[in-house]
């Protein structure tokens, strides 16, 4: 862990947050490179979730919710940790993370504490004015199921995908970007009939280690937690967490919940008209009855199967995965992150051999432009004169190619391909270079 911290301060991928007045407790910035490789992971997210499947459609919703919203969803009463305060060291904590230092005779009983960040809304500060940052994504998906479905027409099973910010105080964040207090999520709910929900969740559990894989974090690596009942969350049936080996231990990366028709049934309007499998409370304040009705008109309250991935933790998960110290022939050592390319922060760099050559300098340019005109993320010209520098520090931030402007580039119209893992170099006409990049970088 210590080494991925450096590394992340040091190539500008996290900062610590408010840093030059002391900081915020969990909470971080995503510097140039982070936030880079931060939309990289949500963009194949989105592009697996949203593009891939036609029955999947994404949402933006707020984050200031209403109070109603996440009263009915059972958070306002439920979603709590218990904490403890330590007398002799006057330090609060999680009761399950108390650190061995603590003596347990020093610990106060466990009281619950509500993770739920409150705010004011308005200019006037009162009882009635508050709303709150929203803890998860997922709550707004069910206040607009039925939105969707009146503007998209979509029938069973479909999907609304989100991925944005949710807050949550945690009574101790730690372990880096592991557990913090504002983080961003990628949810899916997956509305099901109700019965193919089981199949459905084998399904989202197979789907969601695949695409893991292939942002470079290894089935071997993550282990699946079937949530004993004790410990799942109020709205779930069945959940299986992906344990990931983080630095500091196995952790959840990802939970994938059958929440059954708990959420819809949770703030329909009607409820006795539902036949809602679901303990929910009597719903007095909605205007919807968030149901669908079968072809004999029968209202049905849909499933939910509901991926749920932490993108800071995804962050930490790829990057402890691409992160690699290799020892060279020369005696050195070098960091590469084997970051997959459609990961990379920066896509390729384009080096001219002498930065004080007009000719070449150009001619490294317009490659540069040629190049960015793909789409296919940053492409950086790097006119720094010391390429042996310049291959380390891309090797470090992961870049998978280097591309290197030189005499024989002006006479020829061939450019150097150096490869990030295998450092091996190639010549490449320029006329083949769109072809040779995008095979290397397409995902
Ligand atoms: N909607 C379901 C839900 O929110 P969760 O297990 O509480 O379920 C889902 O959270 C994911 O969000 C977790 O698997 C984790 O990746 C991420 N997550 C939760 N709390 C977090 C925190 N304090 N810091 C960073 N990521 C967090």
């Amino acid at each position: 862990m210590d080494e991925l911290v450096a590394l992340c301060k040091r190539r500008g991928l996290i900062y610590q947050s408010s840093d030059i007045y002391g900081g915020l407790q969990g909470v971080y910035d995503f510097g140039p490179l982070g936030v880079e490789l931060k939309n990289n992971i949500k963009k194949a997210w989105w592009e697996s979730m949203v593009y891939s499947n036609d029955n999947i459609e994404g949402l933006d919703s707020s984050i200031l919710t209403n109070p109603l919203v996440l009263k009915y969803s059972g958070h306002e009463d439920t979603f709590s940790d218990p904490m403890v305060d330590c007398k002799s060291c006057g330090l609060r904590f999680r009761a399950d993370q108390v650190p061995s230092t603590c003596k347990k005779e020093d610990l106060t009983e466990p009281r619950q504490f509500n993770l739920m960040f409150k705010t004011n809304v308005g200019p006037i500060e009162d009882e009635d004015s508050y709303a709150y940052l929203r803890p998860e994504t997922a709550q707004q998906i069910f206040t607009n199921f039925k939105n969707v479905i009146d503007s998209t027409s979509k029938s069973l099973p479909f999907g609304i995908a989100q991925i944005g910010k949710a807050f949550r105080n945690e009574i101790t964040p730690r372990n880096f970007i592991f557990r913090v207090r504002e983080f961003e999520q990628m949810e899916l709910e997956y509305f099901v009939m109700p019965g193919l929900d089981e199949d459905c969740h084998d399904l989202w559990v197979q789907n969601r280690l695949d695409w893991w894989a292939d942002q470079g974090v290894p089935i071997e690596n993550i282990e699946l937690y079937d949530v004993p009942n004790e410990e799942l969350a109020h709205y779930s049936k069945k959940t299986i967490d992906l344990m990931y080996k983080f630095p500091h231990g196995v952790e959840e990366l990802e939970g994938i919940a059958n929440r059954t028709d708990f959420d819809l049934g949770s703030h329909s309007k009607k409820q006795e008209d539902l036949n809602i499998s679901s303990n929910v409370q009597k719903n007095k304040d909605s205007n919807s009855k968030l149901a669908i009705q079968d072809e004999n008109g029968k209202w049905i309250v849909p499933y939910v199967v509901e991926p749920s991935a932490g993108v800071e933790r995804g962050f930490l998960a790829i990057l402890n995965e691409a992160y690699n110290e290799e020892d060279l022939e020369d005696g050195k050592t070098r960091v590469v992150l084997k970051l997959k390319p459609h990961l990379a922060p920066i896509k390729a760099a384009v080096i001219p051999l002498k930065k004080n050559n007009p000719e070449i300098v150009d001619l490294s340019m317009s490659v540069k432009n040629k190049l960015q005109k793909l789409g296919l993320g940053r492409i950086i010209f790097e006119n720094t004169g010391n390429i042996g520098k310049s291959y380390r520090k891309h090797d470090e931030i992961g870049t998978p190619v280097c591309v290197t402007v030189d005499f024989e580039s002006l006479e020829n119209k061939t450019v150097t391909i150096r490869d990030r893992d295998s450092m091996q170099q190639s010549r490449v006409n320029l006329e083949n270079l769109n072809d040779f990049f995008i095979n290397q970088i397409k995902y």
